[in-house]
């Protein structure tokens, strides 16, 4: 018999449950990765594919992966073995949510480091300003990788964090650092996208790189960076979400909320890509300058405009807040494990796991300066925890849940949790039954190169 509530609380609220998946959803992935592999690869048309992602496989799969949360009510892995029982499944199907805990203790591991940078970026932004000058801020940024002592001391800041606000459970911790950054981050990048228009005549060029698709820059690898992408920043596949949902109080529209945390995270990428993109071009940088490209852009905004000093301050804290929101939930999934399986308390398991986590993140960090000539297949520990997490684990993470969702569990209990009028189930059963999963299988054959 399903369970009717989670033994780790639940949101207050609907409104609150939005505000933390959306939370989960808008980070680094948004701000960060997407102008930057946009600029990798070649821009409008790898938009345009990211786009068709998030709406034919995103959304559906966001919908099935809260869906099955909230049925289970526990974590990914429990609630994959409660829904298995339920659904008379073979009991296998739970390590689709082991291969999700280990997904989001990899991702958090770089994503930290990343957070990392921006928290250090808060500290030169109060203390030096930014220069005006693109060169300058080039150097800044040079040096920070080069500094294996910074680098380790700002993810341990960062994991500390993280796992200070995860010990206090869903609501004190989760539900209340959301609230009022969410909105804030939101009319921060007004301001920049504001700003960029005064670049003039690069502004305009920012917004065709942007919007105007050549086809001719998309390869393979390029849909599946896309599509790996459309996963990653809206925190699906490997159980972020599910285990949002499972705290998820029953009667509130499962349907609606994703459609309204996806739409909010589009929106917040493509806000960012229009204050970047004019900057680069205005002070003749690379587009495909790589995961450094915000930190050589943005500062130069600040640097120039008025008020830059108190914006720059600002900007920063704000982005180390949002990939706060989405790093408790890539960390989630297993402390709700360890709770569940172990009778650890949750600040037992929160020290445990971040542990874990902090000591991967440590070979991240020193991937940009002293390891950075260790390879294996011809990526970093960087590049490669990266490839091996958004291009893959998510999108078969996503495959697996797909399927789970619409051809394992029975359709009179998805359609209970759903609550969905006739012709909207139907069309949400057409996407996850055969659009998201063949797209995904189809993207991944390719670049096994079977296609
Ligand atoms: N969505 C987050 C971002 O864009 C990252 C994330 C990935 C969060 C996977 C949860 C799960 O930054």
């Amino acid at each position: 018999m399903a369970l009717t509530k989670s033994i780790h609380g639940e949101w207050s609220s609907r409104f609150a449950y939005i505000l933390a998946a959306t939370g989960s959803a808008v980070g680094l992935g948004n701000i960060w990765k997407f102008p930057y592999i946009t600029g990798e690869n070649g821009g409008g048309a790898f938009v345009i594919v990211y786009l068709a992602c998030v709406v034919a496989i995103g959304i559906p799969i966001m919908i099935a992966e809260s869906m099955m949360g909230r049925r289970g009510r526990q974590s990914p892995v429990n609630t994959l073995v409660t829904l298995s029982e339920e659904a008379g499944a073979n009991k296998n199907w739970h390590f689709l949510g082991w291969m999700g805990v280990i997904a989001g203790i990899l991702i958090l591991s770089y994503y930290s480091v990343i957070a990392g940078w921006a928290s250090a970026y808060v500290f030169k932004a109060i203390f030096g300003g930014f220069s005006s000058d693109a060169t300058v801020i080039k150097a800044t940024f040079d040096e920070l990788m080069a500094s294996p002592v910074q680098l380790v001391f700002w993810h341990t800041v960062f994991m500390v964090a993280t796992m200070s606000v995860v010990m206090r459970g869903v609501k004190s911790g989760l539900e209340r650092a959301v609230q009022l950054l969410m909105p804030t981050l939101f009319a921060l990048l007004i301001i920049l996208v504001g700003y960029a228009m005064t670049t003039g005549e690069a502004y305009f060029k920012g917004l065709s790189f942007l919007f105007s698709p050549d086809f001719s820059e998309i390869d393979g690898d390029a849909v599946l960076t896309a599509m790996g992408h459309a996963f990653f920043t809206l925190g699906l596949g490997m159980g972020a979400i599910m285990v949002y949902g499972s705290y998820l109080p029953s009667g509130i529209s499962i349907a609606k909320t994703s459609l309204y945390i996806a739409g909010a995270d589009t929106i917040v990428a493509l806000l960012a890509g229009i204050a970047i993109f004019p900057l680069v071009f205005a002070n003749g940088l690379e587009p495909g300058a790589g995961p450094g490209l915000i930190f050589q852009t943005l500062p130069i905004a600040f640097g120039n405009m008025t008020g830059g000093w108190l914006f720059g301050i600002l900007f920063f804290v704000l982005l180390v807040f949002a990939a706060l929101t989405s790093a408790i939930s890539l960390i989630e999934p297993v402390v709700a494990w360890l709770v569940e399986n172990k009778e650890f308390t949750r600040v037992k398991a929160s020290i445990i796991s971040g542990i874990a986590t902090w000591t991967l993140g440590v070979s991240v960090a020193l991937s940009f300066n002293v390891l950075s000539d260790f390879k294996m297949f011809d990526k970093t520990i960087f590049d490669l925890l990266d490839y091996l997490t958004a291009n893959l684990m998510l999108p078969i993470g996503g495959f697996c849940i797909a399927i789970y969702a619409g051809w394992i569990m029975q359709k009179k209990h998805v359609r209970e949790e759903l609550d969905l009028p006739e012709q909207q189930f139907k069309l949400w059963e057409v996407l996850v039954c055969y659009i998201a999963p063949g797209a995904v299988f189809l993207v991944l054959l390719d670049v096994i190169g079977i296609l």
